[in-house]
């Protein structure tokens, strides 16, 4: 019977691992340099913290990777396919999404879009079998939730959006339900306008007018709308239920992905938790703490179906932390 090592609440899911299955001989027998060996997520108690889908490795800005044409609006983006006047189409902006490590639309695919698309197939499958319970069509809805600030969630959020985008027959809504620190529209290098809490607040506002489309192809967004101070309320609102509806129920075809604030900090995540079909759970491998993915799996767990994604997997045996923050010195 395998001898564990005794725990220190403090320490990362990431050494965890290390100290029980001892990665350091691991690598030095395959001969293998530590800085570029993603480090395996180990569960010792999988009845109470769900399954790892797939690890988003770190990545280090893509710039030099990705040609020009990708970076710049040329005729060859898929644009055709887009049947929206030019006027009613967002411009993504590529060099950002690049500088930030983050998928580029039609760029060639790298480790990070193989890792996208593990977990995006992961997902659809979850989603194709709820689909047939009770859960309905609410089975196309997945919240990026994380247990603190800081692990991911944004990252992944646009990331996996990106990714199911460029699946056939979907049609991808990532919606920013992050209300206290939206950055879904600036990150992508947009201007913020009506959004989901304006359309909570005003029942005459017809959801689908808010909703941007860009010029990624069955991409569109719904930013976060203006903050009042009674979001928790709002979003708690039968109104949001209907809302949900309305939206999925004007695509068949549609899934909606919602970036969520930390579990630990606010109640939306929990609040939405019980609306949608899946959570997906980021989980910062050298930062985020057994106790951390144990307490925000509960608040989320009105959801019946939680995926964790260990984001930002780095290992170097003999240090102290575990590998360096997106493979460089800080
Ligand atoms: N795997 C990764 N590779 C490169 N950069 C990453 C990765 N994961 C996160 N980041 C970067 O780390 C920072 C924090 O990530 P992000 O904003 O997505 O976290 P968050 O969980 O949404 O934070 P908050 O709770 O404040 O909203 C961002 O600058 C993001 O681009
Ligand atoms: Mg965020």
């Amino acid at each position: 019977m395998t001898q564990h090592p005794k725990r220190n609440p403090e320490e990362s899911l990431i050494e965890r691992a290390a100290k029980v299955y001892d990665f350091g001989a691991h690598l030095r027998a395959r001969d293998i340099p530590a800085f570029e060996e993603p480090a395996p997520f180990v569960d010792e108690e999988p009845a109470a913290v769900p399954p790892v889908t797939a690890h988003a490795q770190p990545v280090s800005p893509t710039l030099a990777a990705i040609p020009a044409e990708f970076l710049s609006d040329s005729d060859d983006d898929g644009l055709d396919e887009w049947e929206a006047p030019e006027s009613d189409v967002a411009q993504i902006d590529r060099t950002m999404l690049a500088e930030a490590g983050m998928l580029v639309p039609g760029a060639p695919v790298g480790a990070l879009a193989e890792e996208f698309r593990l977990v995006k197939r992961q997902l659809l499958l979850t989603a194709r079998d709820i689909a047939a319970g009770p859960i309905g069509q609410r089975a196309r809805t997945i919240i990026v939730g994380s247990g603190k600030p800081g692990e991911g969630k944004t990252f992944c959020a646009i990331n996996l959006a990106i990714s199911l985008a460029a699946e056939r027959d979907v049609e991808i809504l990532l919606v920013d339900g992050d209300f206290a620190k939206p950055d879904i529209m600036q990150r992508l290098g947009l201007e913020d306008s009506l959004g989901l809490l304006d359309i909570l607040g005003d029942p005459r506002l017809d959801p689908e007018t808010c909703v941007v489309r860009t010029d990624v192809p069955q991409l569109s967004l719904l930013p976060a709308g203006q903050r009042t101070h009674a979001d928790t309320e709002l979003l708690a609102s039968h109104r949001t239920e209907a809302v949900i509806d309305r939206l999925l129920a004007a695509n068949p075809r549609r899934i909606i992905i919602f970036d969520t604030p930390p579990a630990l900090a606010a109640s939306p995540a929990s609040t939405l938790a019980l609306l949608v079909g899946q959570v997906m759970l980021v989980v910062r491998a050298d930062r985020t703490t057994e106790a951390d993915v144990r307490e925000a799996v509960q608040l989320l767990d009105g959801c019946e179906q939680i995926h964790l994604v260990i984001n930002s997997v780095s290992f170097e045996p003999g240090r102290g932390r575990f590998g360096s923050y997106y493979g460089q010195e800080k």
